[in-house]
């Protein structure tokens, strides 16, 4: 727990200080992404899976892209999560990775 503190604060500092997916909570979508979406990235790209975020050719360039991708890929990976929780993930993935603004 003490090792996630810092984690947590830095996620909220980059979340407020722009984002236009300001209404999703990134700490719940990290566990979201966890549980559904990493290992078959991971079996990609290996390491954490994360290259598939950070890679120079990724395919995602904008906010809406990024949440049309979560969308195919909560559809695709049969994951089940309601628009709150894809927001979530958005809200994740573009504080850690994506960085839109
Ligand atoms: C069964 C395998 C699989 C699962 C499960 C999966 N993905 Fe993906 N993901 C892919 C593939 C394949 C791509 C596309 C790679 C490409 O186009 O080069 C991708 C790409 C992405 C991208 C775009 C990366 C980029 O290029 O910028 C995002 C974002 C993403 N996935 C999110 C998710 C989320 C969120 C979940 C969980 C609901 C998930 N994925 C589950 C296989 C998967």
């Amino acid at each position: 727990m003490k090792r996630l503190i810092p984690i947590f604060f830095g996620l909220i500092a980059t979340t407020a200080l722009a984002d236009p997916f300001a209404n999703g909570n990134p700490q719940a979508g990290k566990a979201l992404v966890e549980k559904s979406c990493v290992a078959c990235h991971v079996s990609m790209f290996g390491g954490d899976g994360s290259k598939i975020y950070t890679r120079p050719d990724r395919k995602v360039k904008t906010a809406d892209q990024l949440k049309a991708r979560i969308r195919a890929c909560n559809t695709n990976a049969g994951a089940g999560w309601f628009p709150e929780e894809e927001a979530h993930v958005a809200a994740y993935l573009n504080a850690t990775y994506y960085h839109f603004k």
